[in-house]
């Protein structure tokens, strides 16, 4: 099963790739409507920072981004239920504890990138487990855009291709390296919510 194996790779190194968790089906679905919310002008240049204190800096990221509510269609029935799962397992295994998520489409239009950072810095933020799948179908050798993990050991190397899941813990660093072309992508965080009115 997928999830098993997503799980002894986090335990064992931090992170996990599957490379089709999306089929070319789901990434069609998912792609017409990023094209679609693109076209609206629903996407905003994304922050760094926490809520107040957030500012726009495109020397550190250049993403655009939109985030997705639990209701909203095709996320509902082809996205939600499985992270659900993920959920579930990993807190059984970690105890992380766990209780709620966030997910926004990002384009990283060309020239753009992520300079290396972390999502959360351990046993303080709420952000425990990172994922981005990726919606390039067409990505080549020299399109750029590589996700570079950086664990204790190595240095990881993710293609952003059409369907691959990575998935990791937050507290890990990383770098989404410069994008020669448009880099499409869902991301977003597992986390734990402490209060109901954070
Ligand atoms: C992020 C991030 C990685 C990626 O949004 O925090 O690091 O490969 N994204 O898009
Ligand atoms: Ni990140």
């Amino acid at each position: 099963m997928v999830i098993n194996s997503v799980i002894n790779a986090i335990s064992e190194k931090g992170y996990a790739i599957v490379p089709d968790f999306f089929s070319v089906e789901e990434v069609d679905t998912i792609l017409s409507f990023f094209n679609h919310a693109l076209q609206e002008g629903h996407f905003r240049q994304a922050g760094i920072g926490k809520e107040q204190e957030k500012q726009v800096q495109t020397s550190i990221r250049g993403d655009r981004i939109l985030w997705i509510e639990e209701d909203m269609t095709p996320f509902d029935t082809l996205f939600y239920p499985r992270v659900q799962e993920f959920m579930t397992a990993l807190n059984r295994t970690f105890y992380l504890g766990m209780n709620a998520h966030e997910f926004h489409l990002a384009l990283y239009p060309e020239t753009t990138f992520y300079k290396k950072h972390r999502d959360a810095f351990k046993n303080t933020d709420a952000r425990k487990i990172s994922m981005v799948m990726y919606l390039n179908k067409d990505w080549q050798p020299g399109d750029g855009g590589e996700l570079a993990l950086y664990t204790e050991d190595e240095t990881h190397i993710v293609k952003p291709l059409a369907g691959t899941l990575v998935i990791f813990e937050s507290s890990l660093e990383h770098e989404v390296l410069t994008s020669n072309k448009p880099r499409y992508s869902l991301t977003g965080w597992l986390k734990r919510q402490d209060s109901l009115f954070p």
